[in-house]
C-alpha cells in the first residue's frame, strides 16, 4: 500500500496586492510596488510581496493610515436639502436621507446635520472609519456658511472664535470669518448638538440658513442639493488620513 502523499498547506486569505487594487489603489501591478516599496503594513508589521490578508479581521495600512479592505465598502457624498432628516426614518414621515441614495448595500450617516441644515453628509457602511471621522478627538473639521440675523461685530466674532457658553459647556475655539453682512464661515471640530446654531444664538444673532460646504478635506461645489456621488479612492484616503487617530 502506498502512504497517502502529503497534504499541501493551503495559504490563507487573499493576496494583499489584490486586495489594495480591489479597493482602488490603482493596478495589481502598481499595488505590488506599494507593497515592494514598503509603504505597506499588516497589524503593524512591514508587507512582503506575496502576503495573504484575512480582510475580516487583518489590518492594512498604507503610508500609516488605515485602509477600509473589506469588500463592498461604499462611501457616499450627499448634498442634504433643507426638510431631509438624518435619522434612518422618521416617525412622522417627512423624507430621509438614506431614501436619496441607494438602499444597497444599506448605509447609515456620518454624524448628523439638523433638518434645516443643508449641505454635505457622508454615508457609508464602514462603521470603523465614520466612527473616527465623527469622533471630536480626531479632528475632522467641518465648514459651515451661516446666515445670521443683524451683522455681528468684531466682538462677537471673537466669542465665537474664542469658545461661547453653552448649556453644555464651552465651546472649543473655531475658525469664523466675516464673508459679507451677515454672512459666516465657520469651521468647528466639535459635533454638538444643533451647535453652530446654539453659538450664534449664544451671540445674539441667531442663524437664517445654515450649509455645511467641508468635511476634512471633502468638499464639492458642483453636487446639487439633494444629488450623491460616491467618495473617490483618494478622497477615502485623505480622509481616513485627517480621521487618522493622534
Ligand atoms: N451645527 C448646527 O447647528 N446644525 C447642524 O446641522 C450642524 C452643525
Amino acid at each position: 500500500m502506498t502512504a497517502p502523499a502529503p497534504r499541501r498547506e493551503q495559504p490563507e486569505g487573499e493576496r494583499l496586492q489584490k486586495v489594495l487594487a480591489r479597493v482602488g489603489f490603482g493596478s495589481r501591478r502598481l499595488c505590488e510596488e506599494l507593497v515592494a516599496d514598503g509603504r505597506v503594513t499588516v497589524n503593524g508589521t512591514l508587507a512582503e510581496l506575496g502576503r495573504r490578508v484575512d480582510v475580516e479581521t487583518d489590518q492594512v495600512e498604507v503610508d500609516g493610515v488605515p485602509v477600509g479592505v473589506l469588500p463592498g465598502l461604499v462611501y457616499y457624498l450627499l448634498n442634504k436639502p433643507s426638510g431631509v432628516v438624518t435619522t434612518a426614518s422618521d416617525p412622522s414621515g417627512r423624507p430621509t436621507i438614506v431614501q436619496l441614495v441607494p438602499s444597497e448595500p444599506r448605509v447609515f450617516a456620518v454624524g448628523r446635520l439638523d433638518v434645516a441644515t443643508e449641505g454635505l453628509i457622508l454615508l457609508t457602511n464602514d462603521g470603523e472609519l465614520a466612527q473616527r471621522v465623527a469622533h471630536p478627538s480626531h479632528g475632522v473639521d467641518k465648514e459651515y456658511l451661516a446666515e445670521v440675523h443683524g451683522v455681528p461685530s468684531p466682538a462677537a466674532i471673537r466669542r465665537l472664535r474664542e469658545g461661547v457658553e453653552l448649556e453644555d459647556g464651552v465651546t472649543s475655539p473655531a475658525k469664523v470669518a466675516s464673508l459679507s453682512p451677515g454672512l459666516l464661515r465657520i469651521t468647528i471640530h466639535e459635533g454638538r448638538n444643533r451647535q453652530v446654531r446654539r453659538m450664534c444664538e449664544a451671540v445674539g444673532h441667531p442663524v437664517v440658513r445654515l450649509v455645511r460646504t467641508r468635511i476634512g478635506p471633502i468638499s464639492d461645489r458642483s453636487l446639487k442639493p439633494g444629488s450623491w456621488r460616491e467618495l473617490e479612492q483618494s478622497e477615502v484616503l485623505a480622509l481616513a488620513r485627517a480621521a487618522r487617530p493622534r
